[in-house]
């Protein structure tokens, strides 16, 4: 459920009009409904109940600070995969100890920047990583807290590109080759052996690769308490799936609490706390791209609605095929319906938000809205095209306010320099 709905004709965030905030903050933007993060974060812990638990907030799905900071209000904790992403978290008051730093990449510079905030733990994908990891902190005298991202082999069905948990992903390690790992990182003292970690895939719309992670994924953590290992922590990771298309019905958050739940009751009996990552699941419907129409080309094979947002601003259509439902703000002039493309002003005719779309025929200056935009949306837009990138507004009730201002023209050649002997 979330908070953007016609009133009188016209679609609101809360108690916002959209072409209010057009007016107000200009287009394209990215609009936020507060009570929609709200509510799904809610949800989410709700799920998870039954177990001691902490919901890391994937910041990679939306980062702004605001967001963050309500975020970190509530309680949640972040999961990181960047020194930039753990600066922001730290800036938006989400404590260090309820932070855990992912990803396949880390640089020594990044590590001893999240031993030195004290974070929650590291999920480990490596051999190389761990040792790395064991460098940083005997340098810096202390020791690193560590959970290794253990590789289960399911097939999570889902984009190619967003699939982790296969054998043959970057992500995470085997599971017989995690047990060695785990050998060594007991056997080093600058390393804590906190937690294990599991993540295998995004957008998933069945619980059944899910479980079957989860059941791998207990049988190392008991397999590793039965040898001693002080286990604390077993992060599930995140990927719950939404529905981007009217009639898609992914898991609900309490069906896959419920699987989560009673996949890991045991650990969970045993004093071990659960540790999710959901990003999408809680950011994607909280958010819309409204954009505005800026012309109408028909080509003769086709009709091309130009809007003023482009694959710079969400690149989810062009990069994964995905879609999203566009919705006219305005309802009241009732306009044919006609298949269109929706398309931006980008140089690349992978520069679509949908293809063969039924809408009511848009006309110059209307504004539209692309649905489920809040995740991966604005954390994923680029400056292509030389193209600023676009304002995030964030709404709560009848307030709003830009929580990111538009980019201008300054920011674009920001850091740019000619060295002296370019015009020898
Ligand atoms: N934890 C880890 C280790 C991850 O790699 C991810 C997502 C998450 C948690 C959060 O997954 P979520 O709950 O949001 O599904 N740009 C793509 C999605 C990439 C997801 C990458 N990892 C998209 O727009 O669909």
């Amino acid at each position: 459920m979330d908070h953007f709905a016609y009133h009188q004709g016209r679609l609101h965030c809360e108690g916002v009009s959209l072409d209010e905030i057009a007016r107000a903050c200009g287009t394209p933007c990215y609009v936020y409904s507060y009570a929609t993060f709200e509510r799904h974060f809610a949800v989410f812990q709700s799920a998870l109940k039954q177990v001691a638990h902490l919901i890391c907030y994937s910041v990679k799905a939306n980062s702004n600070g605001a967001i963050l900071r309500a975020l970190g209000g509530w309680g949640a904790g972040a999961d990181v995969v960047s020194g930039g992403e753990l600066y922001r978290v730290l800036r938006a008051g989400i404590p260090a100890q309820r932070v855990v730093f992912s990803g396949v990449g880390k640089t020594a510079a990044e590590i001893s920047e999240a031993l030195e905030a004290q974070i929650l733990m590291f999920n480990v994908e490596s051999a190389a990583e761990l040792e790395l990891i064991a460098a940083v902190a005997k340098e810096r005298g202390c020791q690193a807290p560590i959970a290794l991202r253990v590789n289960p082999d399911v097939d999570p069905r889902t984009h190619p590109y967003i699939a982790t948990g296969l054998k043959d992903s970057k992500f995470g390690i085997p599971l017989e080759a995690a047990w060695e790992l785990y050998q060594r990182a007991l056997a080093e003292p600058t390393l804590l052996v906190r937690g294990i970690d599991c993540h295998i895939g995004s957008q998933l719309t069945e619980l059944q690769p899910v479980v079957d992670a989860l059941a791998a994924v207990e049988q190392m953590a008991r397999r590793l308490l039965a040898r001693g290992a002080p286990l604390s922590y077993v992060d599930i990771g995140g990927g719950l799936g939404v529905p981007y298309e009217v009639g898609q019905t992914p898991p609900t958050p309490e069906a896959y609490g419920e699987a989560v739940t009673g996949a890991l009751k045991e650990l969970s009996a045993l004093g071990l706390t659960i540790i999710c990552e959901p990003g999408r699941v809680i950011a994607a419907n909280a958010g819309v791209m409204l954009v505005r129409v800026l012309l109408v080309k028909d080509n003769g094979a086709k009709r091309f609605v130009v809007v003023d947002g482009a694959m710079n601003d969400l690149l989810r259509p062009s990069l994964y095929g995905s879609h999203h439902e566009i919705v006219a703000v305005d309802q009241r002039r009732q306009a044919p319906p006609a298949k269109v493309d929706v398309v931006g002003p980008i140089c690349e005719s992978g520069d679509f938000l949908a293809k063969d779309r039924l809408l009511p025929m848009p006309q110059t200056d209307d504004l539209l809205a692309v649905r489920t935009a809040g995740a991966y949306g604005f954390s994923m837009a680029s400056n292509y095209n030389s193209r600023p990138r676009l304002a995030e507004v964030l709404v709560r009730g009848e307030r709003f306010a830009v929580v990111r201002a538009r980019e201008d023209y300054a920011d674009l050649t920001r850091g740019e320099s000619s060295p002296d002997w370019l015009t020898d």
